[in-house]
């Protein structure tokens, strides 16, 4: 299987109507913890099981994944958990904009594709029009958590996060990282840069009560310390 997907590609453009929550979980008015990037979903299928009060949605841009992580849930029979094929920069605003104000109780994006290139950083999960809609659909005091294990990934999702205006960090949380990791459970990919030693960096945020209003000036493509030479890591995706 690939391990990187274009997202820009035209294949990965088309508009997809995602279903609603009614059709998605037996108890559709429950929070849900959306997860970006969810990939072959075992992070979603374990949570799912150890916190069943609330739904989860996994969205992956590689349909293989989609199907594999389906069949796993389907046979488990958990109607509490869903994953779809999705490209977050397309398909994802239009759904949280649609979802009942409150609802939405956490979204994770855990060790996205990096795009080391300066000229594919255009790639890279978190652009400013999907934290826009993730804001928009995210209420006071609920959470966006990201982690990766490449700075050179997470820095510029904190400046864009942080320049937003729409996002605290809770004050006990360490600085800049967070000393461990608020979820259950961790990833796949979390557990393969763990095994080797490698350091991970986390941040939760929080939403705060900043209405959403016009978009500042965003660093994204600012980052002076962008590197085309990423050092040796395992392999990136699962
Ligand atoms: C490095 S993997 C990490 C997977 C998982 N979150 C983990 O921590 O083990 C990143 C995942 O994000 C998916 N992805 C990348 N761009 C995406 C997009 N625009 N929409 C949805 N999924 C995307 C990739 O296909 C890949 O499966």
């Amino acid at each position: 299987m690939r391990q990187h997907v274009n997202p820009l590609s035209r294949v990965h453009q088309r508009p997809l109507p995602l279903p609603p929550p009614a059709e998605l979980f037996s108890e559709p008015a429950r929070p849900i913890h959306l997860d970006i990037g969810s990939a072959r979903g075992g992070f979603l299928l374990e949570l799912a099981q150890q916190e069943p009060g609330r739904n989860y949605l996994g969205v992956e841009i590689r349909q293989p994944l989609v199907q594999a992580a389906e069949a796993d849930r389907q046979a488990l029979d958990l109607r509490n958990l869903h994953y779809l094929y999705c490209n977050a920069n397309v398909n994802l605003e239009q759904w949280l904009a649609a979802l009942p104000p409150g609802q939405l109780e956490r979204v994770s994006i855990q060790f996205p594709d990096p795009w080391f290139k300066k000229k594919h950083h255009k790639r890279r999960v978190l652009q400013p029009a999907l934290l826009l809609a993730i804001a928009g659909a995210l209420a006071e005091q609920q959470e966006l958590f990201i982690q990766s294990d490449v700075l050179e990934v997470i820095e510029p999702m904190v400046l864009l996060i942080e320049a937003s205006g729409y996002f605290r960090r809770p004050p006990e949380d360490g600085r800049p990282w967070r000393l461990d990791n608020p979820l259950a459970v961790a990833t796949e990919r979390e557990r393969l840069v763990l095994q080797q030693g490698l350091p991970v960096y986390r941040v939760l945020y929080e939403r705060n009560r900043q209405p959403l209003g016009t978009w500042p000036e965003l660093p994204l493509e600012q980052r002076p310390k962008a590197t085309d030479n990423p050092p040796e890591r395992p392999e990136l995706c699962p």
